[in-house]
């Protein structure tokens, strides 16, 4: 018999696609063999997200799909989020499927593997009460310029829209040596860009005597030689904190990018969502972070829609883009999940009503991105290259402000740019993107 293959699909945000990265490197360390579809695998995982949209259901019409094929001995896997918030009702819904695993149980997937071949028809790893985080002897990176480093797990907070504390459970730092031993390798192996993740980095603690806080960390890793760019993401304004823009400030290996997401505008709404900040607090941050040495760019999370939210909540929510200029914003209906608070308040709106307002939103931030991009016009940007774009005959690369910069080059330069850090001169600008010409 062949090697065992193994077919993976991720849905969702950054903590997923990292999740899946550290998924794959674990069942290649268990011999599997990594195939790129469902037809040709013997063990078919897809791992999902629940942050907003219906993914279970997305999921179930996945499986559906592939029902027919599982008699043919092909064990199905559900991980993720959606794993985590549906659970067994997952084999109830699906009954081909034989595995169902979250991600704070992750690291018993070989177990949980090992008990399916041994016979076992449904095995789950459901437990939440963790306080291991996922850690891999090896990781497979999905690119090879750019490298996620997990730095905390889980989240502690309250926000009555969301359900990562139900699906990802309590927050687990993770050990400073274990994360500072990750970056170095990356850096010996040639990464230049690091982006440390957590659904809340800025209330990283360090559990070993070391102690580290999340600048410490910061600056710790950004003196790592080898490495360019800095990146973290998300912080929670709560804790975000003045040492953080002083951090980058002084060490321009930390980019040029917050992501600060603010969710609303409007004090009546923070407060129904518990974020514990008011608008005036949030803006005192802003303000630290625009008034840095260095210009940073600054991107956001907003809800429209929240459940009891006026025509004068979302038009505070619009006057605050304006206030901020952000440089990017990504902007949701708000979605009802399982066991959430804000299922049970006041005021759902109809689903024509949040369209309404997010249209209205995102044609309003259009505006103030090509206001800004627009001032770029002129002026010599550093990007990271990452790609070559067969279509436009462009390469594609990102500035430390995570701006993505599509440009051309004279025609001498025939070598592969991808991994480069070049001087692009900017000639165009849209509400997503720069273009324009490599600089001599
Ligand atoms: N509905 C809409 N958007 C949500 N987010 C989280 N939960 C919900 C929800 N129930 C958004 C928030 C968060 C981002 C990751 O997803 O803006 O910052
Ligand atoms: Fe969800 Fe709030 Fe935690 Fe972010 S801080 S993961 S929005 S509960």
């Amino acid at each position: 018999m062949g090697r065992k293959t193994f077919y993976l699909e991720t849905f969702g945000c950054q903590m997923n696609v990292h999740d899946s990265e550290k998924v794959v490197g674990t069942l290649l360390a268990q011999g599997y063999e990594q195939v790129d579809s469902p037809e040709e695998a013997d063990l078919i995982l897809y791992n999902t997200c629940s942050v907003r949209e219906k993914a279970e259901q997305k999921v179930y019409s996945r499986l559906q799909q592939f029902r027919r094929e599982a008699g043919a001995g092909k064990v199905f896997g559900v991980l993720g989020c959606v794993a985590q918030q549906e659970g067994e009702r997952i084999f109830e819904r699906a009954p081909h499927v034989a595995l169902v695993c979250g991600s704070a149980s992750y690291r018993r997937l070989p177990e949980l593997l090992a008990r399916i071949e041994a016979g076992e028809r449904r095995v789950t790893g459901l437990e939440l009460d963790t306080d291991e985080t996922f850690e891999t002897p090896l990781t497979r990176r999905d690119n090879p310029y750019r490298a996620y480093v997990t730095i905390i797990e889980g989240c502690d907070k309250h926000c009555t829209f969301c359900v990562v504390p139900f699906t990802r459970g309590r927050e687990r730092s993770r050990p400073s040596e274990s994360i500072m031993r990750e970056v170095r390798d990356l850096a010996a192996a040639g990464y230049t860009e690091i982006q440390l993740l957590g659904q809340n980095v800025s209330s990283y603690r360090d559990p070993s005597p070391a102690g580290w806080d999340f600048v410490t960390l910061l600056e710790q890793v950004a003196r790592v030689p080898g490495l360019r760019r800095v990146r973290f993401t998300t912080s929670h304004p709560r804790e975000f904190d003045r040492r953080i823009v002083r951090a980058i400030e002084e060490n321009p290996v930390l980019a040029n990018h917050v992501h600060l997401p603010v969710q609303s505008g409007s004090d009546r709404v923070l407060e129904r969502m518990q974020r514990q900040y008011t608008r005036a607090e949030y803006l005192e941050k802003i303000e630290w972070i625009k008034s840095a040495r260095r210009p940073i760019a600054i991107s956001t999370d907003i809800i429209v829609g929240f459940p009891g939210e006026t025509e004068e909540d979302f038009q505070q929510t619009l006057s605050l883009l304006d206030e901020v200029g952000y440089d990017s914003v990504f902007s949701f209906k708000y979605s009802p999940r399982p066991n959430t608070a804000a299922l049970t308040l006041d005021g759902h709106l109809p689903d024509e009503e949040k369209g309404r307002r997010l249209a209205i939103l995102q044609e309003k931030q259009r505006a103030i991105q090509l206001r800004r991009n627009s001032q770029w016009i002129g002026r010599t940007v550093e990007v990271l290259v990452e790609s070559f774009n067969p279509g436009t005959g462009q390469w594609v690369g990102r500035t430390s402000e995570n701006r993505v910069v599509n440009f051309t080059c004279p025609e001498g330069v025939k070598e592969s740019l991808a991994g480069r850090y070049v001087h692009v001169h900017v000639t165009r600008a849209g509400p997503n993107s720069l273009a324009g010409e490599l600089a001599a």
